[in-house]
């Protein structure tokens, strides 16, 4: 009997739903916290939280089937063990593990075996790419995955041995920090850049941030002090005020977005493993800019296993009055942070599906304008920034914005953390200036016979070897950290398949031109693949590509056609080897669809087939 099933459900869940309170915007918590007591959201639980919590059955409901973790009404083992399916983790094994290890458990992806006891399935990019191939079982993160390991798994699962007795070494995640800049290199004292803020006051800070020209690392690289003024603007205009004043009434938020959810991106990762100190710093100095004093660090669920490491920095820091109520003696300077866990879903990265998903709802981007600056979460002004974007604030609250504004290139100032994996010999973690050639960087990574890079992951940009000399930068290639390399002879149409699952899978599905056109594009790639391609198919996706950058509502859509569109266009080649004519196919066969029909009806001749000539 599923956990789900048992009459003491009730009982079972009260302590959850006791510890969240009535508040609605915890629905994703809640249920967070009853996937993994019960491995399950049955439709009992969901009354018992739409009752708790006096919100309608299908608020609740539609919460539960948004997120893939949750995995809405169906069940998962007591085991579920997911592999992580990004591009890198396929080129390291992971389909050949995958099976290998459905096989000796008698499994099939997607279902729970018979006795409830495992499921396995996979998963969207875990954030393991230097370590893979990498899964997540019950949360916790396994690397580097081999037969012997998947071996030991089997059995500790066989005999049902707690997760959490499991031997430590097998949830081992490196940081694999591999080129240390000013982020990275220098070490950081707690309460370091709160000080030089307190000291030099909440409006000359936000001069030094505008001064630095720091940039946003989350991808679009909107500057960071203009979207803090906004957020204060928005409650002192109204109030009268013209900059800076704190101890405003009304609230102001910042968020720590630590989504992460490109495939081949993991810097955040490592911040928050390491620098963790660093980045709530940054958030703090940024809360007092703004005069915000609530916070919020927006954790992808991948991650979830960081959470109690976490939680202990941010009680270290109120213990050391860095967090809390008059921090470092300040009257008045209060500001707290709270960790929201994500259960799965890579539209949740982008800044207005975060804040849905931190009031408890489906990650769905909101219409745009107001921006989240002035509307945001719970309609109170609020800033957005990556967990790297907070990390350089720190720093140029600590040593000034002309320090800052000295590295990098005119339009890109600092330093870029970049996440590596694919072919080179050294994975992991490397800093560098903006302004760095692709050369550079794959020649410090010991790159092997390198072809393609894919910059910024799925929604970047696919480079081939002949632009190895462009550089990272905002003015030239912009990224948000992904940086997935592909030797020669690797079969870039395979990338650029597994990119278009990708977005097919992740799509929100609120506005059609997303829903669909990522859909078809998935079924033309497989259809390629499948050996059935036409040239007209390859016109279609060309078609489908402007459709998708057009008219879709938020970034996922307008990104998700790039990875076919540049290989298209700069390796066209990996699709005419596999096209079977030049002529239209249709992607479904209809008359062998018919094939049941005329068993039944005793019939093969001609006129009983579709297209025979009569
Ligand atoms: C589909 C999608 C996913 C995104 N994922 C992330 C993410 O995981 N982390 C992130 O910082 N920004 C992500 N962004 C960008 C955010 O919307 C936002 O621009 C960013 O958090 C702002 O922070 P920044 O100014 O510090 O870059 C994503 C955007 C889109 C459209
Ligand atoms: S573009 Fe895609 S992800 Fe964005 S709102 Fe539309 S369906 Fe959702």
């Amino acid at each position: 009997m599923s956990q789900c099933d048992s009459p003491d459900l009730k009982q079972r869940l009260a302590p959850i739903l006791q510890k969240h309170g009535r508040d609605p915007t915890k629905v994703l918590q809640i249920l967070r916290e009853i996937q993994d007591t019960a491995h399950c959201i049955c439709g009992q639980s969901i009354d018992l939280i739409a009752e708790h919590l006096d919100l309608p059955r299908v608020r609740v409901a539609g919460v539960a089937g948004f997120y893939s973790f949750l995995a809405g009404g169906q069940a998962c083992g007591e085991y579920r063990v997911l592999f992580s399916d990004n591009i890198t983790d396929h080129m390291l094994g992971k389909a050949e593990l995958m099976d290998y290890f459905s096989k000796k458990l008698w499994l099939e992806p997607g279902k729970v075996s018979e006795d409830g006891l495992v499921s396995v399935d996979s998963t969207s990019c875990t954030g393991m790419c230097d370590q893979g191939p990498a899964a997540l079982v019950n949360g916790m993160p396994l690397t580097n995955l081999d037969e012997n390991c998947l071996d030991l798994i089997c059995e500790l699962i066989r005999s049902r041995k707690p997760v959490s007795d499991w031997p430590p070494m097998l949830f081992e995640v490196q940081d694999n920090i591999l080129r240390k800049d000013v982020l990275l290199g220098e070490a950081f004292e707690p309460g370091a850049a709160l000080k030089a803020t307190l000291a030099r006051g909440p409006r000359e800070t936000w001069a030094e941030v505008d001064k630095s020209n720091l940039r946003g690392r989350g991808g679009a690289g909107f500057k960071t002090a203009s979207k803090w003024s906004f957020c204060h603007a928005a409650i002192a205009e109204e109030e009268g005020h013209v900059v800076c004043d704190i101890g405003d009434r009304a609230e102001r938020i910042m968020v720590c977005n630590a989504d992460e959810g490109e495939p081949g991106t993991f810097k955040d990762r490592v911040l928050l493993n390491s620098y963790a100190d660093l980045v709530f710093e940054g958030m703090t100095v940024g809360a007092r800019v703004v005069g915000a004093r609530r916070g919020f660090l927006y954790l992808r669920g991948e991650y979830a296993y960081m959470l109690g490491k976490l939680e202990g920095v941010l009680q270290q820091r109120r213990e050391k009055g860095l967090l809390g109520k008059n921090i470092l003696g300040e009257q008045g300077f209060d500001f707290d942070i709270e960790i929201h866990l994500g259960a799965g879903a890579y539209i949740c990265g982008e800044e207005s599906a975060l804040i849905e998903s931190l009031e408890g709802k489906r990650g769905r981007p909101r219409n745009r304008p107001p921006f989240p600056v002035t509307h945001g979460y719970l309609g109170h002004p609020t800033v957005v920034d990556n967990v790297e974007t907070f990390a350089c604030a720190a720093k140029i609250a600590l040593h000034g914005g002309e320090w800052f504004a000295a590295m990098g290139t005119g339009q890109s100032a600092g330093t870029k953390i970049l996440s590596i994996s694919g072919d080179c010999e050294r994975r992991g973690i490397y800093e560098y200036p903006f302004g760095t050639t692709i050369r550079q960087i794959l020649q410090d990574c010991g790159a092997e016979d390198p072809y393609a890079v894919q910059v910024s992951g799925p929604s970047g940009t696919t480079i081939s070897w002949k632009e190895f000399d462009r550089m990272i930068a905002f003015e030239d290639l912009a990224t948000a950290g992904a940086f997935m390399i592909f030797k020669r002879g690797r079969d870039l149409f395979q990338m650029a398949r597994n990119f278009s699952h990708f977005f097919a899978h992740e799509s929100c599905g609120f506005c059609t031109p997303c829903r669909v056109g990522t859909t078809l594009m998935q079924r033309i790639m497989d259809k390629i693949d499948g050996g059935h391609g036409t040239a007209s198919d390859l016109e279609e996706m060309k078609n489908l590509g402007q459709l998708l950058k057009t008219m879709s509502h938020c970034g996922l859509g307008t990104s998700a056609a790039n990875p076919v569109l540049d290989t298209l266009n700069k390796f066209p080649d990996v699709y005419e080897q596999k096209l079977k004519a030049l002529a239209f196919e249709p992607a479904f066969d209809l008359d062998g669809a018919l094939a049941t029909a005329r068993r039944i009806t005793g019939r093969d001749d001609k006129e009983a087939h579709l297209g025979a000539e009569s």
